[in-house]
């Protein structure tokens, strides 16, 4: 049995801060209090924050399909450098994730390579049947994404950043057709059902050159999110759907959103640090590192995100982490594709914007305690308490941290948040009980297993 026990930490238990010591044996968190030793070893804390682990909700690994772009590897590296002890994977990889057999084979490829617990989200195709999510769901699927208004290339069984049609080889997107298709074995699996919420026929009307910010800005406007919203939640509302909107992006969202909810809709909302930290002033300086769908948008959208996340309304906070390859991002605007890494900075943005909203204690919750409850792992990750896993980090609040290429373990190091300062830094990350991070170095090996919703019974073990 291996005994540890932090001490001398602040740590952020169920009921708040707490300057108590938390012992772990093999693994998982047993007693958290005035506790003595006791034969186990003492990781001395003094002056730390003691937190759960983050779960970032939205990465994209790129494993099967890009390996330039990224793969389980270097994605669970720059993981755990940020103190991410899970990360829920999205199903745009190659295969896409529509089928049991693809998120086995999946599963199986990046278990050896994974240094933090990783999920799988599934892919909802036009053409997906009830049998096909039947068998995700019972092959561990966290729950099921829809990218309303991306096709699916049938030769390549790749989502692609298009809706074009008269392609034979492009399967149409799924749109909330679809959704009502779907709706009720959906509520009966129990899965959330994921959005990337911005609506084919705005785009489509909107399109145009993209030459400005201000073009990529006016070609995915705030509309197709709220448009998107509106729509989804009226379909999957009368099946009792759990529907969660991703990378929410503009006041028109998050209103839409709200609006939804009053009318009593099951729906949680994720938003992402470059959303509360950005706006399209910053492309100047940014330039492609800021394209990324839906895209950063105005200082008032960002100001009415921050809003919703004081006030409760958005509950969780993301990464929409998705790197390419230098190459790719050194294209002009209109052909570089969207997307920005993210995962190493999510805890280190949030704690800022915490301490910004005066408790930097709101970011766990948005990290870890929201996203366990969303992907059904709300009883083993997310909280420090008895009987959870110890997936720890310990954050030092008296050492800064700027973000800077330099330091990224991504294989794209360029990021969004680059030059963004923390009034924090990771000293190590631990998975169940482990140290996969420690004093700037990555520690362990590809510890990390597949983690899935707790309601269903793993077919094989891990
Ligand atoms: C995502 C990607 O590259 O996989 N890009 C992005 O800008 N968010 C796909 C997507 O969600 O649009
Ligand atoms: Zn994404």
């Amino acid at each position: 049995m291996t005994e540890l026990l932090f001490k001398g930490a602040t740590v952020f238990t169920s009921e708040g801060p707490r300057d108590v010591s938390v012992r772990v044996s093999d693994g998982v968190i047993t007693d958290v209090g005035d506790i003595g030793a006791r034969g186990a070893k003492v990781v001395q804390a003094d002056g730390l924050y003691l937190l759960p682990g983050a779960i970032d909700a939205h990465v994209h690994s790129r494993d099967p399909g890009f390996p330039e772009k990224e793969d389980f590897g270097t994605l669970t590296a720059a993981a755990a450098a940020g103190g991410v002890t899970t990360v829920i994977d999205m199903p745009n990889t190659v295969p896409a994730v529509d089928a049991a057999g693809v998120l086995e084979a999946k599963a199986a490829l990046a278990r050896p390579r994974a240094r933090v617990d990783f999920g799988l989200w599934a892919l909802v195709r036009s053409s997906s049947t009830p049998d096909q999510l039947r068998g995700l769901a019972e092959a561990g699927a966290t729950g099921v994404k829809a990218y309303l208004g991306y096709a699916f290339s049938l030769s390549r069984k790749q989502v692609l950043h298009s809706f074009d049609s008269d392609d034979p080889d492009l399967e149409s997107p799924p749109d909330y057709g679809t959704l009502a298709r779907l709706g009720s074995i959906l509520a009966e699996l129990d899965l959330p059902l994921v959005i990337h919420a911005e609506d084919a026929g705005v785009l489509n009307t909107f399109r145009r050159p993209i030459e400005s910010y201000t073009d990529f800005l006016d070609s995915r406007p705030g509309e197709a999110e709220s448009v998107a919203i509106a729509a989804a939640a009226a379909v999957t509302r009368q099946f009792g759907v759990r529907l969660h909107i991703a990378h929410l992006s503009s006041a028109l969202g998050l209103a839409a959103a709200e609006d939804a909810k009053a009318g009593a809709a099951s729906i949680t909302l994720e938003t992402c640090p470059h959303y509360l930290w950005l706006s399209e002033s910053d492309f100047a300086r940014l330039g492609t590192a800021l394209k990324i769908n839906p895209p950063v948008k105005l200082a008032a959208d960002r100001a009415a995100l921050r809003d919703g996340l004081k006030r409760g309304a958005i509950g969780l906070v993301a990464t929409d982490h998705a790197p390419h390859t230098d190459a790719e991002k050194a294209r002009d605007l209109e052909a570089a594709p969207p997307g920005s890494p993210g995962v190493q900075t999510l805890y280190l943005s949030c704690l800022e914007l915490a301490r910004e909203m005066g408790d930097v204690w709101r970011a766990p919750r948005w990290v870890s305690e929201a996203p366990a409850a969303l992907v059904g792992l709300g009883e083993s990750k997310g909280r420090i308490a008895p009987g959870y896993d110890a997936d720890l980090v310990l954050v030092d609040p008296h050492r800064p941290t700027v973000f800077s290429a330099r330091s990224m373990r991504s294989r794209q190091r360029h990021g969004a948040l680059e030059g963004l300062r923390s009034s924090f830094s990771i000293r190590s990350t631990y998975l169940r009980g482990a140290p996969v991070f420690a004093n700037g170095r990555l520690a362990g090996g590809a510890t990390g297993r597949l983690v899935r919703p707790a309601l269903l019974k793993p077919l094989t073990a891990q």
